[in-house]
């Protein structure tokens, strides 16, 4: 247990788990560079600047997924506050700024707890306190984890009928298997009775996606060619951001956006000591986002023991969010 910062009177703790340490960093992507084709786990992406730069993609336009689900958030909160009662305990997996959960916040009928669970512990840490101080009848416990690992959540919480919540459609970062498994662990750790929160962006015409991916602004390319100066700085490697470009792509057959790092020439580049050649054209394979339909993703919450109690969507048919409980 750590303190954070907060105010005097209420000082924060937070439950510090082995997230991805230096030497899981540096395996991952010695594993990854050498696959065929080479890839590099996302979740690396969210180091101090990678965390900021997701915050600047969440506000940009063409990425609709954010302003949308906080649009149906809104609409709905009073319907969502209803199921979950009084005095819940809401846990989030991959709380980043804990934008969206202040929404929820608001319309609960005194809200017991909030347990925040990122793998970016000071950029949790820091939003988690500015919620805290927000709040201040709120239990605030942030636990500094990698939720895609086995759990370990607040003993005297773990049981009672927690709430999930999971917005922005991160779901879709796993392959539809892993997504089955951690509903399926998620269903276990907040126990009988739970309930569980989670957005879900929808499939649609191509040139949409394009758009959120690719945005005018450069920001998602500078997000994803920040993991190539993450390892740069944290394992010591050579390369020269210059030489890849940020590519996405959507695969229909596989309905998911693909984010890759494209070598613009054949060029060898040293990581921790290791050589690893790239041809012209090559990629390194960053990041997949699924995109799901409401009827797809009810068959996987259904094959994770989840039933679909209501569920929402935008007018255009962008995103939805479905609130699952345990049958
Ligand atoms: C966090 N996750 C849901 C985002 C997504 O849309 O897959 C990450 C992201 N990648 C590029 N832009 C945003």
């Amino acid at each position: 247990m750590i303190t954070v910062d907060q105010t005097p009177n209420t000082p924060l703790t937070a439950d510090l788990q082995p997230a991805e340490g230096a030497g899981d960093f540096l395996r991952d992507v010695l594993d990854g560079l050498s696959d065929a084709p080479k890839n590099l786990p996302c979740k690396y992406f969210y180091d101090a600047r990678g965390s900021q730069l997701f915050d600047r993609i969440c506000a940009l336009e063409e990425y609709y997924l954010t302003h949308t689900e906080i649009v149906l958030l809104t609409e709905h909160a009073d319907r969502i506050a209803a199921a979950f009662g009084p005095q819940s305990t809401l846990v989030e997996f991959g709380s980043g700024s804990c934008a969206k959960v202040g929404i929820l916040l608001d319309v609960l009928e005194r809200p017991r707890a909030y347990i925040p669970i990122d793998i970016s512990y000071a950029h949790m840490a820091a939003a988690a306190a500015r919620l805290a101080a927000a709040h201040p009848r709120l239990e605030v416990r942030p636990v500094s984890a990698d939720y895609t690992r086995p759990l370990d959540l607040p003993h005297d919480l773990h049981g009672q009928g927690c709430i999930g919540f999971f917005p922005g459609s991160t779901i879709g970062n796993f392959t539809p298997r892993d997504a089955h498994s951690f509903l399926d662990d998620a269903r276990l750790w907040l126990g009988a009775g739970s309930r569980f929160l989670i957005g879900v962006d929808l499939k649609k015409p191509e040139p949409i996606l394009h758009a959120a991916y690719n945005d005018e602004a450069g920001i998602t390319a500078t997000f994803n060619l920040n993991l190539l100066r993450r390892i740069n700085r944290e394992i010591g490697a050579d390369f020269i951001l210059g030489n890849f470009e940020h590519e996405a792509r959507y695969d229909a057959t596989e309905g998911r956006i693909e984010m890759h790092l494209l070598s613009r020439e054949a060029q060898c580049v040293t990581v921790a000591g290791r050589a690893f050649d790239f041809v012209a054209g090559e990629t390194i394979h960053t990041e997949n986002s699924y995109k799901y339909t409401a009827g797809e993703f009810h068959s996987l919450a259904a094959g994770a023991g989840w039933s679909v109690e209501a569920w929402w969507m935008d007018r255009d048919a962008l995103f939805s969010v479905h609130l699952l409980m345990t049958p």
